[in-house]
C-alpha cells in the first residue's frame, strides 16, 4: 500500500467512506485532505453507523492516526457536534491530528455563503457551508488557519482584519447584519483550547511517515468532476478532489503515491445544478434514488441520478491516473430489464469519446448509450465475482473495457462484508 489515494470518480457521493474503512483495516494514517464540512462519509460496522463530515473516518480503527491535512477548511462548530456524537458512540479521538495549515471556516463564511446562494441568478447548488467563501479568504491571503488560533492575539489580529473586508460586503451588498469582532474572538478562543491537544505539523508528520513506509491512506471527499480546476467549473467546489489534491492538502510529494484508487457507482448522482447529460428525471430514476437511498448525508437533499457515464470515468481515470476501480451500489441496478451506459457525446453533430468539461458546452452534449441487459437476482448476497448474474458480470467487464483501469473491488452492499475483492 505505501501511500494509496481513494478519489472518488464521479460528482462525489460514490461511498468512498465504505472503501476507505476497507483500506484503513491495513493503514497507520487516515488522511482527509480537501474540502469541508460539505463532504459526509457514513461508515456501517457492526450494525452501528457512524457519521462523518471532517473528521477521517479512519478513526474508527484502533491502529490508526486520522488526520486533518492542511489543504480541508475545518468548521469549528460543525467539528464540535461531530466529535460530541463520535465520542458518544465510543468513538477515542486521541488518535486524530489536525493541520496548523488549515484555514478556518468562519461564521461569516457560512453567512455569505448562504447569502450567494439565496440569489436566483447564478446559484451552484452549494451545501452552504461556507466552503466557497473559506478558499476564496485563502486565495486572497485573509484567511484565518489553525496556527492563528493557537494565539490569541493573533487570532484578534486575524478576525479584525478580515471582517474589516467582509462586513462591508455583507452590509453593503446583501444587506445583512454584520459580525461582531469581539464576539467571534471570544468564541474561537473556546475553541481553540478544544482542539490544541489535536493540532501538529501534517507535513513532518506525514513526510517522516512516508520515508517509513508506513501505510498512507489518503481520504478523498466530493469527486472528480466536482474539482475546482478539472470538474464542471462553474458548477464545481472550491478544492481539489483529484489525486494531485492529495499531494496540495498534505505535503505528501507526487512520486511518493502508490496506488490511486477510482471509486464509481454502477450508475450517476449529482447534487446541486449543472450539466448532467445521463441525467433520468423519469419513474427510472426515481426507482434507482429510492433503491440507492439517494438522499445527501449532509443537506438530506434528493440527488440527481442518472445512467452511469464512461465519458466522464475514462476522463476521471486519466486525470487521477487510477491504478483500480472500486464498483460501488451495484446492488441498486437490481430487477432492471435492460440498463443503458454513455460511451460517447454528440456534440455539435459530431460524435465524441472525450469529456467536455466546460458546463455549458457539456449541457449542450447529447449522450449515445449501448445497451446492455440487466439481472433480476438480487445479489447484496454476493462475495464472490462468481457468484455475481453473468449479465452483472458483463456490466463489469463493459466499465473496464472502456475504462482500461482494472475493477478490483465490487461492493453490493452498505455493510463492510458485502465486498467482492476481484483480483
Ligand atoms: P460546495 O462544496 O458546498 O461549495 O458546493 C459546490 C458543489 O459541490 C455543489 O453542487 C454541491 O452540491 C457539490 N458538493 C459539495 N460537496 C459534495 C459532496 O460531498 N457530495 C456531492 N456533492 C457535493
Amino acid at each position: 500500500m505505501s501511500v494509496l489515494v481513494v478519489v472518488g470518480a464521479q460528482w462525489g457521493d460514490e461511498a468512498k467512506g465504505k472503501i476507505v474503512d476497507l483500506f484503513a483495516q491495513r493503514a497507520r494514517y487516515v488522511v482527509r485532505y480537501a474540502g469541508g464540512s460539505n463532504a459526509g462519509h457514513t461508515v456501517c460496522v457492526n450494525g452501528a453507523t457512524y457519521k462523518f463530515h471532517l473528521i477521517p473516518s479512519g478513526i474508527l480503527h484502533p491502529n490508526v492516526i486520522a488526520v486533518v491535512g492542511d489543504g480541508v477548511v475545518m468548521d469549528l462548530r460543525a467539528f464540535g457536534i461531530e466529535a460530541a456524537a463520535l465520542h458518544e458512540q465510543g468513538v477515542d479521538l486521541s488518535r486524530l491530528r489536525i493541520g496548523r495549515g488549515v484555514h478556518l471556516t468562519m461564521p461569516y463564511h457560512r453567512l455569505l455563503d448562504e447569502l450567494e446562494e439565496a440569489q436566483i441568478e447564478g446559484r451552484i447548488g452549494t451545501t452552504k457551508r461556507g466552503i466557497g467563501p473559506t478558499y476564496a479568504d485563502k486565495a486572497w491571503r485573509i484567511g484565518v488557519r489553525v496556527a492563528d488560533l493557537m494565539e490569541r492575539d493573533r487570532l484578534a489580529q486575524r478576525i479584525q482584519r478580515v471582517l474589516q473586508r467582509r462586513n462591508p460586503t455583507i452590509q453593503r451588498v446583501y444587506g445583512a447584519k454584520p459580525l461582531n469582532a469581539n464576539e467571534l474572538i471570544e468564541e474561537f478562543t473556546h475553541y481553540a483550547e478544544q482542539i490544541r491537544p489535536y493540532v501538529c505539523d501534517v507535513p513532518h508528520l506525514l513526510m517522516q511517515a512516508a520515508e517509513r513506509s508506513e501505510p498512507i491512506v489518503m481520504e478523498g471527499a466530493q469527486g472528480t468532476l466536482l474539482d475546482l480546476d478539472y470538474g464542471t467549473y462553474p458548477y464545481v467546489t472550491s478544492s481539489h478532489p483529484i489525486a494531485a489534491g492529495a499531494c496540495l492538502g498534505t505535503g505528501i510529494a507526487p512520486n511518493r503515491l502508490t496506488e490511486i484508487w477510482g471509486v464509481a457507482k454502477a450508475y450517476t448522482t449529482r447534487v446541486g445544478e449543472g450539466p448532467f447529460p445521463t441525467e433520468l428525471t423519469d419513474e427510472i430514476g426515481d426507482r434507482i434514488r429510492n433503491r440507492g437511498r439517494e438522499y445527501g448525508t449532509t443537506t438530506g437533499r434528493a440527488r440527481r441520478v442518472g445512467w452511469l457515464d464512461l465519458v466522464a470515468l475514462r476522463y476521471a481515470a486519466r486525470v487521477n491516473g487510477f491504478t483500480a476501480l472500486a464498483v460501488t451500489l451495484l446492488d441498486v441496478l437490481s430487477g432492471f430489464e435492460r440498463l443503458k451506459v454513455c460511451v460517447a457525446y454528440r456534440y455539435n453533430d459530431a460524435q465524441t469519446r472525450e469529456f467536455i468539461a466546460d458546463a455549458p458546452a457539456l449541457a449542450r452534449c447529447e449522450p449515445v448509450y449501448a445497451e446492455l441487459h440487466g439481472w433480476r437476482e438480487e445479489i447484496d448476497h454476493c462475495r464472490t465475482l462468481e457468484e455475481l448474474p453473468t449479465n452483472a458480470r458483463a456490466y463489469l467487464n463493459f466499465i473496464e473495457e472502456h475504462i482500461s483501469v482494472p475493477i478490483r473491488l465490487v461492493s453490493v452492499g452498505p455493510s463492510r462484508e458485502q465486498t467482492i475483492q476481484c483480483s
